[in-house]
């Protein structure tokens, strides 16, 4: 890294639709507030950017469901991520959101002098339109049956249950989700950022200029270019959004991707409105964003040429370390399944454990391929590393210190060569987590933070002070003076990492933050010095803990098994294939009336039905014993189908079927005619 350039860090602007879950932890949060806080202690210049992303058509959606406005559902979810956030100590400089004005403007005027540049090409193209609601409809408010697995309720953009990326041409039977009227198509205009005249440059930047890139991130841009890019329509019909800034598209907004990135800079502007530029147009600026996965193409294809076509003087992104996602027990973290660990949920549970979830989160970080959470590795994590390893090694040295020294850095020392080849490990180890912090690998960092107070421990283990303390004080002094020194460069490598505990364990060694670069293994602790109060750093966590989350996870699972199934019941069921007029007067459907009903002997659902049909008198064996008692059937009008092969059921010889409707909870009931119509009049 070079010493003298400043460093912007952003971290994707998460969508205001619901709460933050340990999967944006893991993937973009934790590891970029661990790289800030490191570059900071390291003296570095630094800033920390983020916001809520405001707009976009799954907020007009939740905001419908819900039946308040858009503006509701962003503020009420705002301030519950910003809470999170805050929660659990995410050190943004600045946490604003993109309905801002200061955001509308900047991202407006962006647009504005990209169109007065020519940089847009203007197209009409054919998009759904709901006669009914007299709007356009953007991809998600198509519905439809999904063509490669049947699913009824497949969005014109993407099928949820089968995974499958769509368009909402490929959609079967597709209709409005705001009025579940038939969409028409009609003519619309938009404005595109025609990527495709970007594609040659992007090639050489990344391919070429950013081979150091994560290879997840390098990859998916390579094969995004291998595949051609095409224009994108930076616009949309779009009542919720920044609006286009032109004569004639009124109803028009910019597209959710085109405004959010530009969010980076109108979040920097708020913070810095009379020094942003420095942040942003500087070449001594390193730029990195903090991603998920599914953000890879926007901020590294889209955002960059945006960027590169506004000009300016705009700095592009050095990095953009992605991470992949997060799983929950072995499934896809889900908002709409509720299979998640929300932050403010947990912290209920969990309370003052911030700092457990922020390390098992990073040890645990999906950095090079999708990776799992499970409430056991969760425990096993506080109980054998936190607890066991940093935990207990801070507690030793501060008890014993209390004990035999009075709580103060012991003097008179008598040193030996294992207290300099231990402290000698000191500088090798920072320099593993410096270089795997400055390489993004986060657990690699994480590992090496801890080997710091594995050595401790071994330290400890191999000197034994306790029974030193016997009959030699001044080694007794020297052993935990070592030992000290190590709990204090602890104190700096886990800031970073545990923000909350390192809190606590300067209170413990009563010293104000400690600067990175005193992290060398000697005298950060002088001798005299007088220590805080033992107290327990972390805490073991009880099976019984473990077995209430698992608990909540299987209520949700069985909630969204019952969902579904309830769901498939009352989905009618598939349209057939067409039949011809001809086929259908194949059926001979006649009104006839029950004259005589009686249960079928030793069945519970077969009724023996004698009818009236008006051209004879027959049985017809029915299964609606469960439903409809004989007296019940008595005297009542139905539709038959007249001409059905007979069958014989238990041994009686039905003739003919009667016309049910099958409802969602199973039962079938009966069609009836409407009024008393004479019998054997034909229906069709
Ligand atoms: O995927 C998301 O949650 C988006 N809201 C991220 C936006 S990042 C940036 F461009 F604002
Ligand atoms: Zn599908």
């Amino acid at each position: 890294m070079d010493n003298f350039k400043r460093t912007l860090v952003t971290c994707a602007l998460p969508y205001a639709n619901g709460p933050v879950h340990i999967g944006h932890l893991a993937g973009v949060y934790v590891p970029a507030d661990i790289y800030v806080r490191y570059l900071r202690m390291r003296g570095r210049e630094v800033l920390f950017i983020c916001g809520s992303d405001e707009h976009g058509v799954p907020i007009t959606i939740k905001a419908r469901q819900l039946g308040c406005s858009p503006q509701d559902i962003v503020d009420k979810y705002h301030a519950v991520i910003k809470k999170s956030f805050e929660d659990f100590g995410m050190s943004f400089d600045i946490y604003s959101r993109t309905s801002s004005k200061i955001h509308g403007e900047t991202a407006s005027a962006f647009f504005l002098k990209m169109y007065n540049d020519g940089k847009f090409i203007e197209k009409e193209s054919e998009q759904y339109y709901d006669t009914e609601a007299k709007a356009f409809l953007a991809d998600r408010y198509i519905v439809g049956t999904c063509p490669k697995c049947g699913f009824e309720g497949a969005y014109g953009d993407q099928c949820e249950k089968c995974g499958s990326t769509l368009s909402p041409d490929e959609l079967i039977n597709p209709h409005s989700a705001i009025s579940g009227s038939k969409p028409v198509k009609r003519k619309t205009k938009h404005w595109y950022l025609p990527l495709d005249q970007y594609e040659p440059w992007l090639r050489k930047w990344i391919l070429e200029d950013h081979k150091e890139w994560k290879s997840n991130v390098y990859g998916q841009c390579k094969s995004w270019l291998d595949n051609h890019l095409q224009p994108r329509a930076v616009t949309r019909d779009l009542e919720w959004g920044v609006p286009v800034p032109l004569k004639g598209a009124e109803g028009k907004v910019l597209y959710v991707w085109f405004d959010a990135p530009i969010g980076y800079i109108s979040n920097t502007r708020e913070l810095l409105p009379n020094d942003w530029e420095k942040w942003w147009k500087s070449p001594d600026t390193r730029l990195i964003n903090f991603i998920g996965k599914d953000n890879i193409v926007f901020h590294c294809i889209v955002f960059p040429a945006m960027l590169k076509g506004y000009g300016d003087g705009y700095i592009l992104p050095d990095n953009v370390p992605a991470n992949e996602f997060l799983n929950l027990e072995g499934n896809k973290i889900s908002t709409s399944r509720n299979w998640a660990v929300w932050l403010d949920e947990y912290l209920k549970d969990f309370p003052g454990k911030q700092d457990v979830l922020r390390y098992v989160l990073c040890a645990n970080a999906p950095e090079t391929q999708d990776n799992d959470f499970t409430w056991k590795n969760f425990q096993t994590r506080n109980n054998s590393e936190l607890v066991a390893i940093l935990g207990n090694f801070i507690n030793r040295v501060a008890v014993l210190t209390g004990k035999y020294f009075e709580g103060k850095v012991p003097c008179n020392l008598k040193p030996e060569k294992i207290d300099s080849d231990t402290l000698a490990h000191i500088p090798q180890i920072r320099g593993e987590v410096e270089n795997s912090l400055e390489h993004f690998r986060f657990r690699d960092a994480l590992t090496a933070a801890l080997s710091m107070a594995r050595l401790g421990n071994k330290y400890l283990t191999d000197t034994e002070p306790w029974k030193c303390a016997k009959n030699d004080m001044d080694r007794t002094a020297s052993i935990l003076y070592t030992a000290l020194q190590i709990s204090a460069d602890l104190s700096i490598v886990f800031a970073p990492f545990l923000p909350f505990t390192v809190v606590k364990l300067d209170k413990i060694l009563n010293t104000a933050p400690l600067g990175w670069d005193r992290m060398d293994g000697t005298g950060i602790l002088p001798a005299g010095h007088q220590l805080g109060e033992p107290e327990l750093l972390f805490e073991k966590i009880e099976d019984d803990a473990i077995q209430m989350q698992m608990d909540k996870l299987a209520s949700a699972k069985e909630a969204n098994e019952k969902r579904a199934k309830e769901e498939i019941e009352k989905r009618p069921l598939a349209a057939k294939p067409e039949c011809t007029f001809e086929e259908f007067q194949k059926m001979d459907i006649r009104i006839a009336t029950v004259i005589k009903a009686e249960k079928v002997p030793d069945t519970d659902k077969l009724l023996k039905l004698t009818i009236d049909t008006g051209l004879d008198e027959r049985v017809i064996v029915s299964g609606i014993a469960g439903s409809y008692p004989p007296e019940q059937m008595t005297g009542k009008q139905i539709c038959i189908l007249a001409n059905l092969k007979p069958r014989v059921i238990r041994g009686i010889e039905s003739n003919g079927m009667i016309l049910m409707a099958q409802q969602p909870d199973g039962t079938m009931r009966i069609v009836e005619p409407d009024g008393n119509l004479m019998n054997g009049s034909q229906v069709g």
